[in-house]
């Protein structure tokens, strides 16, 4: 695996690459990896054959206050998670290498970014939205691998894709858990203790809510009310929103019909946490 720290030598090895007929893999990341940034590696690798990975913790995705300074970050040791997982090469740019002079461009998707997430962090997906413009414009035609955990984002970039003819098509892979259902995610360094074990409340509220849809419940309000339950129970969470919607369009729904996505997010102490799943396929939830 090489790694550049300059988008010119990137641009240049993937064109490279694809003028021989390789096949390239996009896989985003702000760094400090787990097993969840892995298995999007893997799926990039089994299906490309150069698997390019980025570590930038883009500060327009950050609003004032929030874990900018204090965003985990680990290179080396990211650095042997990507070359076990099979990228080949990994972009580390600088904040000036991405942002020479301040930006005054903004991608924006409003309808999908004003909603859930976009509620409590108004200015997050714009970020976003913009970095990820940018790294498909430097990665070139290829497959952008991102994972469902972060739902609204998926649908954010694979919205963006399509409206902009970027042309990389983006491939969503499935959560990775911990054990005990906690979703895998760099954020969850803050946890200690007791948020830890209290964060559990999130898949396990996913899980009542599939049960409730799998035993029958098609209205939308009771299954969100048996999910909110779980976490009033729980006092070292504080609640963002639990929420039914079309999958697709994020718009709330009435009735638990196909190609609905349960969501919830929540603060427990340090920790921002957030979780997913389709209503009726709880997939890894335990
Ligand atoms: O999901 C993330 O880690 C980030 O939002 C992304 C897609 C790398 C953009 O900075």
């Amino acid at each position: 695996m090489k790694t550049v720290h300059t988008i010119t030598e990137a641009r240049q090895l993937l064109d490279d690459a694809r003028a021989s007929g390789q096949r390239v893999g996009l896989v985003p990341t702000m760094g400090f990896l787990h097993d969840g940034h892995a298995s999007l590696m893997r799926a990039a690798a089994s299906a490309c054959d150069v698997v390019i990975s980025t570590i930038f913790v883009n500060p327009l995705q950050f609003a004032e206050g929030e874990d900018l300074e204090d965003y985990p970050r680990d290179l080396a040791r990211d650095q042997a998670i990507c070359a076990e997982a099979g990228v080949t090469l990994l972009l580390v740019p600088s904040v000036e290498e991405m942002y020479p002079t301040p930006i005054v461009t903004e991608v924006a998707v409003p309808p999908l970014a004003n909603v859930l997430d976009g509620i409590s962090r108004p200015t997050h997906f714009g970020g976003v939205a913009t970095v990820v413009s940018k790294l498909f414009n430097i990665a070139g035609p290829c497959h952008a691998y991102f994972g469902e955990k972060d739902w609204q984002q998926l649908q954010i970039v694979t919205r963006m894709a399509l409206d902009l003819s970027a042309p990389v098509t983006v491939v969503g892979c499935p959560i990775v858990r911990e054990p005990d259902g906690l979703a895998m995610s760099s954020r969850n360094v803050y946890l200690t203790g007791e948020y830890r074990t209290a964060a559990t409340v999130l898949s396990r509220a996913l899980r009542r809510g599939v049960d409730l849809v799998a035993s029958g419940q098609t209205d939308a309000a009771g299954v969100v009310g048996a999910m909110e339950e779980l976490f009033h129970a729980e006092p070292l969470a504080d609640l963002d929103y639990a929420a039914a919607v079309d999958a697709s369009t994020l718009q709330p729904v009435d009735q638990i019909s196909e190609n609905v996505r349960l969501l919830v997010a929540a603060q427990l102490g340090p920790a921002r946490l957030i979780d997913n799943t389709d209503a009726h396929r709880p997939n890894s939830l335990p």
